[in-house]
């Protein structure tokens, strides 16, 4: 009775993929997991607002594993260059591969944590979360931090080109463009 409960809520926070449209705006389904993100200060939850100061750094990132499996980690921006107009594609803010229970530094990352620049005056954008099992170790890649290598990315290819299946956990963020971010852009 109390794990039904909890398994309502759960979905019912889960709710947050349809109604902030990240679901189908990225995925096509709610992934089935939490995926939970702890920034030194600010906890990432569901669409919540954070600053791009409380996000500068890498966070701590879980979420449920298997003995053996890999996984698949990636952090998107997906409202490029803003949420009315998303015709740049996403930009890939942190790509990680053969992550083994979701202990990122012993993954091969071939995009390092890159902290977020929402421009001036365009208000909040979608910051995503998402982890994949792999069916299979991935290699044959080479990291590029470039912004090149960022912008565009397309990460349902990317799963689709190693076999990734559906995202088994997600979450998001928003934030929108700060004194800290400067007035570049
Ligand atoms: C944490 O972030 C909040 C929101 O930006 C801010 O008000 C607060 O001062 C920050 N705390 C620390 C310790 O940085
Ligand atoms: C979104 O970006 C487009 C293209 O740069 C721009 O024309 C539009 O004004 C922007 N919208 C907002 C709300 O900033």
């Amino acid at each position: 009775m109390f794990t039904n409960m909890l398994t309502y809520l759960f979905g019912l926070a889960m709710v947050a993929f349809r109604t902030q449209h990240v679901v189908p705006d990225l995925i096509d389904t709610v992934p089935p997991n939490l995926l939970q993100v702890k920034y030194p200060n600010g906890t990432v939850m569901l669409g919540n607002e954070l600053t791009p100061t409380q996000v500068q750094n890498q966070p701590t990132v879980h979420w449920p594993t298997e003995v053996g499996a890999l996984y698949t980690l990636a952090m998107l921006d997906i409202d490029v260059p803003n949420h009315t107009d998303r015709s740049d594609g996403n930009f890939k803010h942190w790509l990680s591969v053969n992550v083994p229970h979701s202990n990122v530094q012993f993954g091969y990352t071939l995009a390092n944590y890159m902290s977020i620049h929402p421009p001036k005056g365009v208000g909040l954008k979608r910051y995503v979360f998402l982890a994949y099992k792999q069916a299979r170790r991935i290699g044959g890649m080479d990291p590029d931090d470039s912004v090149d290598a960022r912008i565009n990315f397309d990460i349902n290819a990317f799963a689709k080109q190693y076999d990734l299946g559906k995202p088994m956990a997600g979450n998001f963020f928003q934030a929108q463009w700060d004194e800290s971010v400067g007035d570049d852009e």
